[in-house]
Formats: structure tokens, C-alpha cells, sequence
């Protein structure tokens, strides 16, 4: 994992010797605002010479002719009257992304007098931002000993908060924040030679062993006990071992249990229904939706909330092989429903209601959410900005719809009519895994609701959210980005029963 630390300090500059300061300034603001006579001067001509003008997303970087700043980059943060938590986190990731692309040893950010927003948490929000925004995914690039190119970079960003708007533990839980969202995002950024699914649960022991969780994985055998036909079918095709993936946080005396899953297909080809060859690599991010909760899983290890929380990882690939299942094979369910697999390719939904259904037949969940990369519908419907939303229950929808709102991990709720059940009655079994055509989002949730019986329950689909997102400050612009992390872990540490 590639990103930087922060180190906060109460005070401003003093002679410290930086590549880049960068400050941030309001629409209209003033960007000279507690900087030098040596810098100041070069702020306010840019304001003149309206180079800079605070607006939201704007960016100037200005170049000192002498001194101990290198370089001043000035932010816009919008109107002061319209900034929230997400606005901050993305200027801070425009910082954190420009500093992490200057190949300099030193930087800095200045919080002058002003900055800051009524119910923000400054400084849990610009550390995650700036070190989102400095993340880079470099594991595979071969370093060139002779240019130092790892001695020069960026480690470190200073933050000079001479008026205190920031408190040091929020900028240490912040990073952890960071951190976890980094985890994720490298865990999708592996090829999928690299990550199988034996790899991803040595990934999630790992994260158990760091934060006290219980790690529980089911192989093969297991799944054919218990009778995961969905799941097995899935993995047929490949010569990877499938695996249940299970982590538990249990502290003592919690009375609520909250089950989450994740999609975690390693690569998804189709299977016989195979997929075109143009973007096909993207399918190595089909496992986001278990990454993410496995990220989730090490927040909450560490912010401790005083809930249960299980997390269901299915993990396997989607190939083609000589076992592959077919198109009308039928598979029985863990819980006795048959299925008509109609498209090897809509995968996802079936190893999910396998361990949908067995989870909560051990676990007993008060509610679930599932996270997946379900539908290219889905992109269709929301884009990249926001996942998709479909539910039963009202009240947990409401919960993590706010959860969405507090942690810029956006979603918006599709209908699930009764009406589009319809769609997946089967034909020579009880349920087939395709609907027809349109609302695709809806039926592939709708198909995941015959695994959930009357638990509570959210399914958010992040087709279009895992990967390939742009123009967001803290997200990188390329590969995936995380989502998904700071939704559940917020959901779990802010759950009131
Ligand atoms: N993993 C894909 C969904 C996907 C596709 C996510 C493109 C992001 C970008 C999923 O397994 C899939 O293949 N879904 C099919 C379902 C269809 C066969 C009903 C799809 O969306 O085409
Ligand atoms: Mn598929
Ligand atoms: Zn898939």
C-alpha cells in the first residue's frame, strides 16, 4: 500500500523548509489568510488576477521566487454556506493527490482562521482525505534503484493548525480510516493471479490476527456438507478452491448483531456465458464488495462498537472450465430453493444467496447488508457516483442511507416492486437467475431476497461505484476505489437499536 502519514502540529510555520504548502480558502475568501509576508503577496495576486477565486474543485499553484516554500497551492472550497464533511475530504484529496504527484521530500497544509464547517470533524476528515488522495497502487512497478525514486517521495504531510480547528486523535482516526479504505482498494488493484480466493482469506486471517476478530474459513468439503449448491456451481469451473470467508467481532455484552456480505468473485469471465473480450480485465475487481467489507471489518476491529458484527465473504472465480455448470443446469440452494441457472454470468447473485442464507441461519442477524458488484445495469442506471439501493425494510434502508450521507460513500434506493418478481419465477425450477429485459439492478436484488427470509435487510450494488470513478479528489483515477469501507463501518459504529 502506497500512501502517507500526517503529522499534526499546533502551530504555524516557522522557517519549516517545504516542497508545497498548500492552504485552502472559501469562495471569495481570502487565501493570504495567516501566511508570511514572503507568500502572502503571491496569494492575494492570484486573487486579483482572478487565477483563483476559491471556487469548489479549483486549484493554482503558485511558485515563490525564493524561501523556504518551494511551492503554494491554493484550494477552493466553494461557498462557505454549502461546505460539508465530503467537501473537505475531497479538497483535501485534490491536496493529497497533487503533493503524492510532485515527487518532493517535504509538504505541508496550512489551516488558517475560518476554515471549517459547523459539525465537521476537521481533522478526521483532511487526514482521510489527504492520504486517500495520495494513495497509488505501485506494487508491480520495478523501481529504478539508480533515479531513488522511493527515497524521494512524499512520506509525510505536516499539518500546521496554529488556531487548534483540529484535534490530534480525530487526525489519527482519520488516517485509520484511510487506511482501511487503502486496504480495499489494494485488494482490488491485485490481479487476479495474484488474489484468489485462498489469498483473500489469508487476507482476512491477517486482518483478524491484527484486530482481535475470529476467522472462520469454509473450504469445498464443507460447502458440499452444508449443501451450498449455488456457491459450488459458481466455482466449478475453476481449479481455484472456493471459500466461505467468515470474520466475527464480538464484544462483550453487545445485544445487536449486524451480518454483512460481500461479492467476492476474483475474476468474473462469465463462466460458459462468457463475457466479450474488450474490458474483461476489469472483472478482477469483481470481488470490491468483499474487499469492502473486509476493510470494514478492520475499522470496526479498531473503533470497537458495541455491536456484533459477522462479515459473510463468498469468494471464488467465474470461469469456463471442462466442469463448468452450464446454462439450465439447476443447482439446489442452501435453503432447498432450486435454481435454474439461466446465465452462467449473472454469478453473483448465486453465491451470494448461499451465504446469505447460511449466515443468518447460524448467525441470527438483526439485519443484513449485502455489498456487490452485481449488475452492469446498474452503471447504467446510477453512473458512477452513487450505488444502488434495494431493500425490505424501511427502517434499516433508512439507516444506511444516512450511513451513505455521513461517510460520501453515496446510495440511492431503487423500488423493488413485488411486480418485478414476476421476472424470475423459473420455469423448470422454483427460481431461474436472470430476469428479462430491464431493471436489472432490481431483479438481481429481488433474486437475493429469496435467500433473506424476514430479516432486515439492504443490498448495495456498486457496479458502478468499486472502480472506475473519476473526478473525485480522494479517489484515485484509476483502479478501485474503496467504496463501501466508511459506510459499513459507520453504519456499525453509529447503530442504534
Ligand atoms: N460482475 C458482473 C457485473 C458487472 C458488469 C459489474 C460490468 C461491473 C461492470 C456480474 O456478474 C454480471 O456479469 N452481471 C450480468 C447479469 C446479467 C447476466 C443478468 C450483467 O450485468 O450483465
Ligand atoms: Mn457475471
Ligand atoms: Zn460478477
Amino acid at each position: 500500500m502506497n500512501t502517507l502519514d500526517i503529522t499534526w502540529v499546533k502551530r504555524g510555520l516557522d522557517g519549516d523548509k517545504l516542497g508545497c504548502l498548500a492552504v485552502f480558502a472559501f469562495e471569495d475568501g481570502d487565501p493570504a489568510l495567516g501566511l508570511s509576508p514572503a507568500l502572502a503577496p503571491l496569494a492575494r495576486r492570484a486573487v486579483e488576477l482572478k487565477e483563483f477565486t476559491g471556487g469548489k474543485g479549483q486549484t493554482c499553484m503558485l511558485l515563490p521566487p525564493s524561501g523556504d516554500v518551494q511551492r503554494l497551492l491554493l484550494v477552493g472550497l466553494g461557498a462557505a454556506d454549502k461546505a460539508e464533511r465530503e467537501t473537505f475530504r475531497r479538497a483535501a484529496g485534490t491536496v493529497g493527490k497533487t503533493l503524492a504527484g510532485l515527487k518532493i521530500p517535504t509538504a505541508g497544509v496550512l489551516l488558517a482562521r475560518g476554515i471549517g464547517s459547523k459539525g465537521v470533524d476537521l481533522g478526521e476528515t483532511l487526514a482521510e482525505g489527504l492520504a486517500l488522495g495520495a494513495y497509488t497502487f505501485e506494487d508491480y512497478q520495478t523501481k529504478k534503484p539508480e533515479k531513488n525514486e522511493k527515497k524521494d517521495s512524499l512520506k509525510t504531510i505536516t499539518l500546521f493548525d496554529p488556531h487548534g480547528a483540529a484535534k490530534e486523535a480525530s487526525v489519527e482516526w482519520g488516517l485509520q480510516r484511510a487506511r482501511a479504505i487503502c486496504l480495499t482498494r489494494d485488494l482490488g488493484n491485485h490481479p487476479s493471479n495474484v488474489l484468489t480466493p485462498t489469498r483473500l482469506a489469508a487476507e482476512a486471517k491477517a486482518v483478524a490476527k491484527r484486530r482481535g476478530l475470529k476467522c472462520t474459513v469454509l473450504g469445498e468439503k464443507e460447502m458440499q456438507k452444508k449443501g451450498m449448491h449455488m456457491l459450488l456451481g459458481v466455482a466449478k469451473g475453476s481449479r481455484q478452491p472456493p471459500q466461505l470467508i467468515v470474520l466475527e467481532h464480538r464484544p462483550r455484552g453487545a445485544k445487536t448483531t449486524l451480518m454483512f456480505v460481500g461479492k467476492g468473485i476474483t475474476f468474473d469471465s462469465g463462466g460458459i456465458s462468457i463475457k466479450p473480450s474488450a474490458q474483461m480485465d476489469e472483472m478482477k475487481f469483481d470481488m470490491c464488495g468483499a474487499a469492502g467489507v473486509l476493510g470494514a471489518m478492520e475499522l470496526i476491529g479498531q473503533a470497537k462498537p458495541p455491536v456484533n458484527v459477522v462479515a459473510v465473504m463468498p469468494a471464488c472465480e467465474n470461469l469456463p472450465g471442462g466442469l463448468a455448470q452450464k446454462p439450465g443446469d439447476v443447482v439446489r440452494a442452501y435453503n432447498g430453493k432450486t435454481v435454474e441457472v439461466m446465465n452462467t454470468d449473472a454469478e453473483g447473485r448465486l453465491i451470494l444467496g448461499d451465504a446469505m442464507a447460511w449466515g443468518i441461519d447460524t448467525y441470527k442477524p438483526d439485519a443484513v447488508v449485502d455489498m456487490a458488484t452485481l449488475t452492469g445495469a446498474c452503471v447504467v442506471a446510477l453512473g458512477h457516483y452513487a450505488s444502488g439501493l434495494i431493500s425490505n425494510d424501511p427502517a434499516l434502508e433508512k439507516k444506511v442511507v444516512q450511513a451513505g450521507k455521513s461517510s460520501g460513500d453515496t446510495v440511492w434506493p431503487l423500488p423493488a416492486f413485488e411486480e418485478y418478481e414476476e421476472s424470475i419465477k423459473g420455469k423448470v425450477a422454483d427460481i431461474q437467475n436472470i430476469g428479462g429485459y430491464g431493471a436489472g439492478t432490481i431483479t438481481g436484488g429481488l433474486f437475493i431476497k429469496h435467500f433473506v427470509g424476514k430479516t432486515p435487510w439492504v443490498h448495495l450494488d456498486i457496479a458502478g461505484t468499486a472502480w472506475g470513478v473519476k473526478s473525485l479528489g480522494h479517489v484515485p483515477n484509476e483502479g478501485a476505489t474503496g467504496v463501501g469501507v466508511a459506510l459499513l463501518a459507520d453504519l456499525a459504529i453509529q447503530w442504534k437499536d
